[in-house]
């Protein structure tokens, strides 16, 4: 008989577009940490959808706010103001200290509208800069803008050429960056902690070296903190615990908890070379996406998640090293609060199929790298039961090598 699972594959692979791998898994509810494939198995989620439910799944709070939303006006479009836009920008503005807020859909998106903002800078200044300098490891997103500062050569290569006024530069190499920085730089752009490749924190001497560098040419700092924002390492935003001033970030999957929203979050000092007309988007920052945020940052800054991050965190890590010292193939473990990178001796690709067959998600990434975001509501206890699922799942991945 046919599973519900072979009916799924057996549709997408007629009418789907081919980009994604998937897992053989397909879920179908979800309740706080724990999802439930169409078999009724339950399974922890140390991944939240790639670091977007950060509230877990089905938050009774959220689940109510969208639905009150949906009851009562979904979508209006920029050509009208709305109630929740504004609040939002607010509360993000306190968030981050940057001054105004331009919202879209999507990570990707939130990091074009930096990289357009700070063309338009240099242009409205009279003295127009092309130049992005970008760090090797980067992921910034899929379209080409974003895809013009990701360095990974897999993602550029079929769709180069790309945006030709791009500088890579070693990560946390604070001597290039201060050798490839100069008056032709539009903008610097960095993951705070580098999510997509590998869970790699900047260090904060390459955050000195970003300050310098921007003080010495007058570049711009774009923070893209899509991955690493909203509370994932127990800051609003990492740049915060690194020193650092952006001029320029960019926010998008856990802001919604799922509803799909971005946002470019702007300085005063660059907000003022924009004018009306510069940028837009059909959806960015509608009724529903906003109350979602709204909601989910209330639940994160007002509510205790935040606090639930700082005192999970440092346990979750203890946790981590404790299982790396007895794993060979774990090389070192990477991250900040809720954010962790195993670095593997090996291709951590068997890794996942191990875990999803003891009940624990988790994720590849880099090739070599098991990366952990959980729901920022995680308990310890939770954690503990879904780190010893992983555990086993590495003893077996080792077993079999
Ligand atoms: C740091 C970073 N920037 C941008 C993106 C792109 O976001 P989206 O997939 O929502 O377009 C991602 C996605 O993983 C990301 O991790």
């Amino acid at each position: 008989m046919a599973t519900v699972m072979d009916d799924v594959v057996a549709r997408e692979s007629r009418y789907v577009l081919q980009t994604y791998r998937r897992n053989a898994v397909t879920f179908v509810r979800g309740d706080g940490v724990r999802l439930y494939d169409a078999e009724g198995r339950e399974y922890f989620d140390l991944l939240s959808g790639i670091g977007v439910a950060a509230l877990g799944h089905a938050h009774p709070g959220l689940r109510r706010a969208i639905s009150e939303q949906a009851e009562t006006l979904i979508h209006t479009s920029n050509l009208f103001f709305h109630p929740l836009q504004g609040e939002l920008a607010e509360r993000l503005a306190h968030l981050s200290g940057l001054r105004r807020t331009f919202f879209c859909n999507s990570g990707t998106e939130a990091v074009e509208a930096c990289l357009k903002f700070a063309r338009r800078y240099w242009h409205t200044k009279g003295a127009p800069r092309a130049e992005f300098i970008a760090l090797d490891e980067s992921f910034h997103g899929r379209t080409f803008g974003s895809l013009s500062v990701t360095s990974d050569e897999h993602y550029r290569g079929p769709f180069e050429p790309l945006l030709p006024t791009v500088k890579f530069v070693r990560t946390n190499d604070a001597a290039a960056l201060a050798a490839a920085a100069s008056t032709a730089t539009a903008a610097i752009i960095a993951e705070p902690v580098i999510g997509e490749g590998g869970i790699r924190p900047l260090t904060v001497e390459f955050a000195s070296a970003i300050t310098a560098a921007c003080a010495k040419t007058g570049a711009l700092f774009i923070a893209d903190e899509v991955q690493s924002g909203i509370g994932r390492t127990g800051r609003p935003f990492y740049f915060q615990a690194l020193g650092l001033t952006p001029h320029l970030v960019a926010v998008g999957k856990a802001l919604g908890g799922g509803v799909p929203i971005g946002a470019a979050l702007v300085s005063q000092q660059v907000a003022d070379t924009l004018l009306f007309g510069d940028h837009g988007s059909t959806y960015g920052g509608n009724l529903l996406a906003c109350r979602a945020a709204l909601f989910v940052l209330g639940e994160i800054f007002d509510s205790g998640v935040i606090d639930n991050v700082k005192r999970v965190g440092p346990s979750f890590e203890r946790r981590l090293r404790a299982m790396a010292a007895s794993h060979p193939i774990v090389k070192e473990i990477r991250g900040a609060g809720l954010m962790w990178g195993l670095q593997l001796t090996r291709d951590a690709a068997p890794v996942v199929p191990a875990a999803l067959e003891r009940g624990v998600v988790v994720n590849r990434t880099a090739e070599t790298v098991v990366r952990l975001l959980p729901p920022l509501v995680i308990t310890m206890e939770e954690a503990d039961e879904a780190l010893g699922r992983l555990d086993a799942a590495l003893g077996a991945v080792e077993a079999a090598a």
